[in-house]
């Protein structure tokens, strides 16, 4: 079998037996692109080469290369999420993660993976994220699931009426062109990742993909109705994407309303957003395919039970590792002063060791790597540090779940109590 080296960059492969990990130059992207595509089993002969290449960061793009072709690929790029309190830290974001179905179960991922985390980790990035196809690949690297999302299906017709706070009467909605939403869409999405735990940020391509300016071949784009909600004060404060499926049967009007994104400043633009969605004439049907999971929309309606399951309710999206402990726990915020000390396990050893977290009553807190003589209160993977970095899940969850252990009596209950939050974290988008 093949040996695994990583090395800097191409060593013009000569059809010896070793598998490459490399960083791809840019004049090998249309390899690198079609070694993507058909590790997402996408029989595309060029792959995506113009979108590969508008993404393309030197160094950042990894590739495994056997006999002349690349057969794994793997990408990461830099963007900021936001923490429990609004602080956004500076995320390696893990993306293209593929290995070819001829080269699998040999440690590419593994190589591929542990390279980027150090790399990332020198750099001084205290987490990394990535969106995981499946669950039971990333746990072993220390990534834990971080946010929960669902779906919902609603009957517009049973809904009734959606309660909207006071603040929102004397707002306004109004229908942009892609032009306009290009330029407000921005400035309200800023306001929303803001206060979004778990929402990471949108660069301008991100923004020129949606809007229609950026078209890549094989990516099929649809435009959008984009419904922008200002505020009382006329501040553009949410807005809602959409498109619209009608079949007029029996000449009946029985239109679905999909919703492609719903951004809100606040709860007031929120709910005036769902007021609108379900006020259009000719719907009877609104489907939302992904929603934070206690998304309070269900409870604003005069019937929530209008309100199901829409079918694609994976209860995971964006998963976390942590790399820098200290600097990650630092930066989020706690719900209760007090004191806790973790005890973690890493395999990759970025965040092996004990942790105490101390938070004051200001919702601020200091994280600090202490040593034996600190009696731990819980233990846990490094996967399960990743979990608690938004708070996607309570402490006594993972303790019931058996993914936490106590190590002091009452210690779960410390956890619980620090880092509490109203709400989960919700990422919208992919990377
Ligand atoms: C997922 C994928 C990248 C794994 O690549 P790989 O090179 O086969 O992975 P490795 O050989 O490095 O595997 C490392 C470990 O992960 C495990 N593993 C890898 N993929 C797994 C999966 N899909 N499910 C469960 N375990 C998996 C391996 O069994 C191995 O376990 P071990 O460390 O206990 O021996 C590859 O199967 C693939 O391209 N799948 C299709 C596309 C995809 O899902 N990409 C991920 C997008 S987020």
């Amino acid at each position: 079998m093949a040996t695994v080296t990583t090395t800097g960059g191409p060593h013009g492969d000569n059809g010896s037996d070793t598998i490459e990990i490399r960083a791809v130059q840019q004049t090998e992207l249309a390899a690198w692109a079609r070694a993507l595509s058909s590790g997402f089993m996408e029989a595309k002969g060029g792959g995506s080469l113009d979108y590969v290449t508008a993404q393309f960061e030197p160094g950042r793009a990894l590739g495994a290369a056997h006999r002349g072709r690349f057969v794994g690929t793997y990408r990461s790029v830099d963007r900021e999420i936001t923490l429990p309190g609004g602080k956004a830290l500076l995320a390696n974001a893990v993306t293209n993660v593929t290995v070819s179905a001829t080269h699998r179960r040999r440690g590419l991922l593994t190589a591929m993976m542990t390279r980027d985390l150090a790399a990332a980790a020198g750099r001084g990035q205290a987490i990394a994220v990535l969106i995981a196809a499946e669950y039971r690949i990333y746990g072993r690297y220390g990534f834990g699931p971080a946010t929960g999302r669902r779906s919902y299906s609603i009957d517009a017709l049973r809904a009734g009426n959606v309660r909207v706070p006071a603040e929102a009467e004397g707002g306004s909605i109004e229908l942009l062109t892609m032009e306009e939403w290009g330029k407000l869409g921005p400035e309200v999405f800023e306001l929303f990742r803001r206060n979004q735990p778990g929402a990471i940020d949108r660069r301008t391509t991100d923004w020129g993909t949606r809007t229609g300016e950026l078209q890549y071949s094989g990516k099929e784009w649809k435009e959008p109705l984009v419904a922008l909600y200002r505020d009382p004060a006329g501040r553009p404060a949410g807005y809602l994407t959409y498109t619209v499926k009608d079949p007029w049967t029996n000449l009946i009007t029985q239109a679905t309303v999909r919703v492609g994104e719903h951004i809100a400043a606040d709860r007031a633009a929120s709910a005036a957003l769902w007021r609108y969605a379900l006020s259009i004439d000719w719907i009877d049907r609104l489907e939302i395919p992904s929603i934070p999971a206690d998304d309070p929309l269900p409870l604003l309606l005069d019937d929530p039970r209008a309100c199901v399951d829409g079918g694609n309710s994976a209860a995971d999206f964006m998963w976390l590792r942590v790399l820098d402990a200290p600097a990650a726990f630092s930066a989020r915020s706690y719900a209760a002063p007090g004191r806790v000390v973790l005890q973690v396990s890493d395999k990759l050893g970025h965040v092996d060791g004990r942790f105490a977290i101390e938070a004051s009553a200001d919702g601020t807190g200091r994280c600090t790597a202490v040593g034996d003589d600190h009696p731990a209160d819980v233990s846990m993977d490094a996967s399960v540090l990743g979990t608690l970095c938004l708070s996607s899940e309570p402490a006594a969850r993972l303790h019931a779940a058996g993914l936490l252990t106590e190590e002091t009596p009452g210690g779960v209950s410390r956890l619980g109590t620090l880092f509490a939050t109203d709400f989960r974290p919700w990422c919208q988008q992919s990377f």
